[in-house]
């Protein structure tokens, strides 16, 4: 393996025993190219194209108490082509981090503090913290675009190069949530954002040019804090659950979060150009929804996969200071019970109907982006340790004949979200892979592993040695090579 260290940013986190600082969730300071991988197994020739994953990755002693949802965006890529691979990871230097590093310390609270002990004021929705960019990443116009979950402002980076191409133009006053959807067929970029001011929320489309060329209020009744959203060929799933802000503290500067379980979950079905004056909307059994899986239109009817949680506000896990055991229930999908679960809104009647599809505990999904507002045969989910924000396998599901398959990463090892990636000239929907890196523990490194789609339970068809242990992230994107080579024409990977 030929490594290149880049840079070594600076830091000031003093040894702590925070269980999202230590263990799979060390931070890494080292930015590092690296090419003529080591490699178990082989790596297929008929892959091309990039994997890409953001990482909660602080560099500052926090401000009070450290959620791993505050930490700094590390990029970690694996690009594929030929049968080779190579690998970069670098932070986004977001106005936050330049700002903090510039100032030595951490100027801005996280999310399990009182705000007000922010030195500067924010971003987005909370307004008082740090727009870090390291919760989302996609691939849109040909660039990497970087997210804040509680709406930040967007930032660029060129997929193969890892450059630093700042904040996206576009970004509207109130920002872009984490999850904005790329729609490959049409190359459109969807998205949306929540604010404590009227109308709380809005959606917009931004065309394959990256010219925003849509923007629309889409109403609710008060502060929300939607996490995701879906669509369709034709139509855009916004959402209103009643997990949100307690209103009454809010003017107070508190941002105390709670479950109102006698309030509906309401999703807005809205035509993709749609304004105000089209939405239609839905009621369904109170929950709190992370991530949706696909949607599409079947007849009268949209569907929709999600997952949907028995216990949006879990007790705290035991046997830990009550600060640290909330936040701890909070981030563990056993206490919170997300299940792979379907709705399906009646355009005709204007009625909901739905049921789980897996009792299991699930989240994360993914599946074939070429079939994405389209009906899909297959979808993919990632299974957690439990008690732990730490993703320990995947789960196949065929949405058809309701089978399903399993692949845990091993003892002590933890993937990321693992995107599914079409193999060149792939046949039908499963014939592809699925990509997630793994921090092994035991063996005190990191491994970007691929998976046969078609059989995950027969383990990795290959295991690329990453130069360093990485930390432990989540969310993660694929970039189609031959996409981008066309949007970038210079880029030759
Ligand atoms: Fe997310």
């Amino acid at each position: 393996m030929k490594v290149t260290r880049k840079h070594t940013v600076a830091h000031t986190l003093k040894p702590s025993q925070h269980p999202y600082l230590t263990g799979p969730w060390t931070p890494n300071f080292d930015e590092i190219d690296a090419e003529d991988m080591t490699v178990i197994g082989t790596i297929p020739a008929d892959i091309d194209g990039i994997y890409i994953r953001n990482t909660e990755n602080p560099v500052q002693e926090p401000l009070g108490n450290y959620h791993p949802f505050d930490g700094d965006a590390m990029l970690h890529t694996m690009t594929f082509r030929d049968g080779k691979a190579s690998y970069k990871n670098r932070f986004v230097r977001t106005r936050g981090f330049v700002a903090e590093q510039e100032a030595g310390e951490a100027l801005w609270a996280g999310i399990a503090n009182d705000p007000r002990i922010s030195k500067r004021p924010g971003w987005g929705a909370q307004g008082s913290v740090k727009d870090s960019s390291s919760t989302d990443v996609v691939v849109h116009a040909g660039k990497i675009l970087t997210t804040f979950w509680q709406c930040g402002e967007g930032y660029r980076l060129d997929p193969y190069t890892l450059e630093q191409l700042g904040i996206e133009s576009w970004t509207p006053q109130d920002g872009i949530s984490a999850h904005p959807k790329v729609d490959e067929r049409t190359g459109e970029l969807l998205f949306f954002n929540y604010s404590k001011h009227p109308p709380y929320q809005h959606y917009g489309v931004v065309d394959k040019h990256n010219k925003l060329v849509h923007y629309t209020p889409v109403p609710t009744p008060g502060p929300r804090l939607p996490h995701d959203m879906a669509f369709t060929e034709h139509y855009s799933i916004l959402i209103d659950m009643p997990l949100f802000w307690d209103p009454e503290l809010l003017p107070k500067g508190r941002h105390h979060v709670r479950y109102y379980p006698e309030l509906p979950t309401r999703f807005a079905i809205i035509p993709r150009y749609g304004v105000e004056a089209d939405i239609r909307w839905f009621e369904a059994d109170p929950t709190y929804v992370l991530h949706w899986n696909n949607a599409y239109e079947e007849g009268d009817e949209i569907i929709l996969d999600g997952y949907f949680q028995e216990q949006p506000t879990p007790p705290p896990l035991h046997g830990m200071p009550p600060v640290l055991g909330q936040m701890m229930a909070n981030i563990d999908e056993h206490s919170f019970q997300s299940r792979l679960h379907r709705w399906r809104f009646n355009l005709k009647t204007g009625t909901t109907t739905e049921q789980h599809l897996d009792p299991r505990t699930l989240e994360f999904g993914s599946f074939n982006q070429q079939y994405a507002g389209r009906k899909a045969r297959y979808s993919y989910s990632t299974f957690t340790k439990p008690g732990w924000f730490l993703f320990a396998g995947v789960v196949k599901h065929d949405l058809q004949t309701g089978e399903s398959w399993q692949l845990a990463f091993g003892d002590e090892r933890y993937g990321s979200e693992a995107p599914f990636v079409p193999r060149i000239n792939a046949v039908d929907e499963d014939d592809g892979y699925l990509v997630t890196f793994v921090t092994d523990m035991q063996q005190d490194r990191s491994e970007c592993l691929l998976i046969d789609a078609k059989n995950i339970e027969a383990g990795p068809v290959c295991r690329i040695i990453l130069p360093h242990r990485i930390s432990s992230g989540t969310h993660a994107t694929w970039a189609d090579g031959p996409s981008l080579r066309r949007s970038t024409p210079r880029q030759t990977g």
